[in-house]
């Protein structure tokens, strides 16, 4: 695929470790989203102070930084990860807008300070949500100085629209929602994990790798197979994290999943088997990067903070 390639990732990699590389990482992104917010909003408008707030106060980054470890792997510039990084990160935050209305787990804590809807209102924290859906689709499809091949943009719309939309992440949600108060089995339970917090983990990886050409087509299929047990992996823990970590460290208000009655790991199936099952996801997730070689450190660190983070 013709992508111009401005710096190579490899070149970061040659001496550092992931843990080193992470926070100019999370530099990067967070320098283009503040771009993009700047591009799009208006910062004289409540609108623009919302959507700011969602998105330049805090949060771990995990999604871009997943696209800078897949970039290491699969051999594409910072330039181009930086965008897809950005872009996924936007739909994560308006899926966190969204998911704390009153409608919704009516919360009034995210990221350490108050929900975007109690800072501001309901009617602008749901047009922060909408504002940040499209301001991904306004990146992707013109982000400005970084060239990528217009076939290639096109093929990244389509990947994050799907992997957003009703048969992803608000599909997932829809469920999450219709499962509340309902006794569900294991497998019901992880198809609407993959869904609601899956599908946009694996979109930041395989969004990456598609513009690479590095991969056979054996690793990329491992790939994906590894994408898909790390964004379950992902959402077990956070169930895990919701009925474990206090408010300080959490960031968040526990109890968010019992208070809702929703169909969260340990509430149906007890504590004991969340963590086993977390244990399990994240072993199998690691075995996947086993073939892929020493450019996946940045995927092997990254796994390990799915499973093993406190927040
Ligand atoms: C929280 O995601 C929402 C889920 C999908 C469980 P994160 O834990 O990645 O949230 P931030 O971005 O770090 O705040
Ligand atoms: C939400 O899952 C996943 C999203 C798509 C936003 P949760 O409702 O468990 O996320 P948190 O715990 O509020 O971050
Ligand atoms: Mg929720
Ligand atoms: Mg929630
Ligand atoms: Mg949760």
């Amino acid at each position: 695929m013709a992508i111009l390639c401005q710096s190579h990732s490899s070149e970061n990699t040659a001496s550092t470790t992931f843990t080193t590389r992470k926070d100019g990482y999370r530099e990067r992104v967070n320098a283009l989203l503040e771009r993009q917010i700047r591009t799009a909003c208006d910062p004289g408008e409540t609108l623009g102070l919302a959507v700011e707030y969602a998105v330049l106060t805090g949060g771990k980054r995990l999604r871009p930084l997943l696209s800078y470890a897949t970039a290491e792997v699969a051999q594409v510039s910072l330039q181009v990860a930086d965008v897809i990084g950005a872009a996924v990160e936007l739909i994560h935050a308006y899926s966190l807008v969204h998911d704390d209305l009153p409608a919704m787990d009516d919360d009034d804590l995210r990221r350490g300070r108050p929900t975007v809807h109690i800072k501001f209102d309901e009617a602008t924290a749901i047009l922060a949500g909408d504002s940040l859906n499209t301001m991904a689709f306004e990146l992707l499809a013109n982000p400005l100085d970084v060239d990528i091949d217009p076939a290639v943009r096109c093929k990244l719309i389509h990947r994050l629209a799907v992997a957003a939309g009703a048969r992803g992440m608000a599909g997932g949600q829809g469920l999450d929602m219709a499962y509340s108060g309902q006794p569900v089995d294991q497998s019901t339970l992880e198809a609407m994990f993959n869904r609601k917090t899956g599908k946009l983990i694996a979109a930041s990886i395989m969004m990456t790798a598609d513009c690479g050409s590095s991969l056979s087509a054996a690793q990329y299929a491992a790939l994906e197979r590894y994408a898909n047990l790390a964004g379950l992996c992902f959402q077990v823990h956070d169930d895990i994290l919701d009925v474990t970590q206090s408010a300080e460290v959490l960031g968040k208000s526990p109890g968010s999943d019992i208070r809702n009655d929703r169909s969260a790991y340990p509430a149906r199936f007890g504590l004991t088997k969340a963590r086993e099952r977390a244990v399990e996801l994240l072993d199998d997730a690691q075995r996947c990067l086993a073939d892929i070689g020493p450019q996946a450190e940045g995927l092997i660190w990254l796994t390990n903070y799915i499973g093993t983070r406190n927040h």
